[in-house]
């Protein structure tokens, strides 16, 4: 058995499905990009028979992300099969992700279909997805509570009709470390040629338990597993991937296994998953959470100076996070400002380092230190922004003890610039209502969220609004050391994604929105 573990990333399938997190196929593609600089070996990129997005989504990922294998997620079904394949047909490396469920309840309850149906359903998936390619997973759905004879003769069968990555998911989070291991073990044991397959292991956290247990089934022989980007996903989430990945790199000597991963990169895309669906993770998530690698207790702190290994199992670098927070200030050039920037990993045209580099200094101006969490919150503003179609160019708030909050906003748009008051439940209603009138849009803010980037009380505050208009919901982010400013831009950051996707749709193509 080899020693490489290979990092099926589902956060824009398993991810992306539960509520709050859905993504649009433009957003699914940065976040594909990202995981392909991360070197995750397969990302699953949707579940095409979904919707037509999610078709477009997979397709889009597939033809642009050459240097991961690209899975799409498909019931035992043909039209299933023939959708995720048609969705796949540009892909460098195709997979078909076939699943059925295998357990009595499910086969029971949900597919009212006996033993045999299910077996008979399975084969016949797989070998219509090998028709396409030589890289087919089958997945037993709700495998942890499934009969195990069952689940050796559908893997048994799976496996002769062409299947070469076989699934063990802990579907509803039910499993254990110890049982899940023997599961592994004894299905390694029992499955014919078993060892002409990557055994995977797709597990979900109700317990809490999703990390341990796919660990679990590493030690006992499992060379795939699957995840999620800060543990997003389906209820309680799946497992977390960089708590797996950093877990295997720090504990190689209780694993005897390592990813391909390049483990500096996933701050970044811990950032990057935050950005688009605007839900952070907690402060004490281990590994990307704000606090991983702060050390407050005094005794902590005199330890990690004297010697950083008394409290420190990791390094932050090795996760991407900077050394040294502390940065540049009112004086520093544009030439250090790009030399931070490439020690990040951040690449930006000049006229988008011009722009970041303009709002660095005004930044600058603001706030005495500027620290390298505000610098990219800059970088993530100036690379996420939707196509302005209205910028802002002023705006005043009444607000205080028994005063009606009221707000006037001043827009730049094509058309000149334009201004419109309003009044609202408080301040931020009050802005969004002023902007809503200029712009005609029936927008609705759904969700709201500040975040201090860094301490202080001039700390840069990170605001994302998450806003509907009918059906489509987009999410918008701004940043800025005045929390009312960065709430109008967030707001008019969501409201040129609405027009955006309205235009979209206009010319035709309604994927993009
Ligand atoms: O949780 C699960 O069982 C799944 C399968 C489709 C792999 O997501
Ligand atoms: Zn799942």
């Amino acid at each position: 058995m080899d020693d490489v573990v290979r990092i099926f990333d589902t956060t824009l399938r398993d991810g992306e499905q539960s509520p709050g997190f859905s993504m649009t196929p433009a957003e699914k593609l940065e976040l594909a990009r990202q995981l392909e600089a991360l070197r995750v070996d397969v990302i699953e990129a949707g579940f095409p028979v979904a919707s037509p997005g999610d078709q477009d989504a997979v397709r889009t990922v597939a033809r642009e992300v050459r240097g991961s294998t690209i899975a799409a997620l498909a019931r035992a079904n043909p039209r299933d099969v023939e959708a995720a394949v048609e969705a796949l047909r540009q892909a460098a490396r195709p997979r078909v992700h076939v699943f059925i469920a295998t357990s009595p309840i499910h086969m029971a309850h949900k597919l009212r279909l006996k033993p045999d149906e299910v077996v008979e359903a399975a084969t016949a998936a797989v070998r219509l997805a090998r028709r396409f390619t030589d890289d087919v997973e089958f997945s037993a759905e709700d495998a942890s509570r499934s009969e195990v004879e069952f689940l050796c003769r559908v893997f048994d069968a799976v496996i002769r009709s062409g299947a070469t990555v076989i699934n063990v998911p802990d579907t509803v989070g039910y499993t254990t470390p110890h049982e899940y291991a023997a599961l592994i073990k004894s299905l390694r044991e029992r499955v014919k040629d078993s060892d002409r397959v990557i055994w995977s292991v797709h597990c979900h956290d109700d317990l809490g338990l999703a990390v341990a247990n796919s660990l679990a089934a590493v030690a006992a022989g499992a060379r795939q597993v699957e995840c999620t980007i800060n543990g997003i996903g389906e209820r309680a989430g799946n497992a977390a991937l960089e708590e797996i990945v950093m877990a295997l790199r720090t504990r190689r000597d209780a694993y005897g296994a390592h990813t391909g991963i390049d483990t500096t990169r996933l701050h970044r895309t811990s950032r990057l998953l935050t950005a688009v669906t605007g839900v952070a993770v907690q402060p004490n998530k281990a590994v990307v959470g704000e606090n991983a690698f702060a050390h407050e207790a005094g005794i902590h702190q005199h330890g990690v100076l004297v010697n950083r290994t008394t409290y420190e199992i990791m390094r932050p670098e090795d996760v991407g996070l900077p050394k040294n927070r502390l940065v540049m200030g009112k004086h520093s050039g544009r030439h250090a400002f790009r030399r931070v920037l490439e020690d990040q990993g951040v690449r930006l045209d000049e006229p988008a380092l011009d722009r970041t580099f303009a709002r660095f200094k005004a930044l600058a101006d603001r706030k005495k230190q500027v620290a390298i969490e505000d610098i990219l919150a800059l970088v993530d503003e100036e690379v996420r922004a939707a196509p302005a179609r209205y910028t802002l160019r002023s705006f005043h708030v009444i607000t205080g003890t028994g005063v009606p909050p009221a707000a006037t906003v001043t827009l730049d748009s094509e058309g000149g610039p334009a201004t419109a008051s309003a009044s609202g439940d408080g301040p931020v209603d009050a802005l969004c209502a002023a902007v809503n009138t200029m712009t005609g849009l029936q927008a609705q803010l759904v969700g709201y969220g500040i975040r201090a980037v860094t301490g202080g009380t001039d700390a840069l505050g990170e605001v994302t609004a998450r806003v509907r208009e009918g059906e489509t919901v987009v999410v918008g982010r701004a940043s800025s050391t005045d929390v009312l400013e960065g709430s109008v831009r967030a707001y008019l950051d969501a409201v040129n994604r609405l027009v955006a996707a309205r235009d979209a749709t206009r010319a035709g193509d309604p994927a993009w929105a």
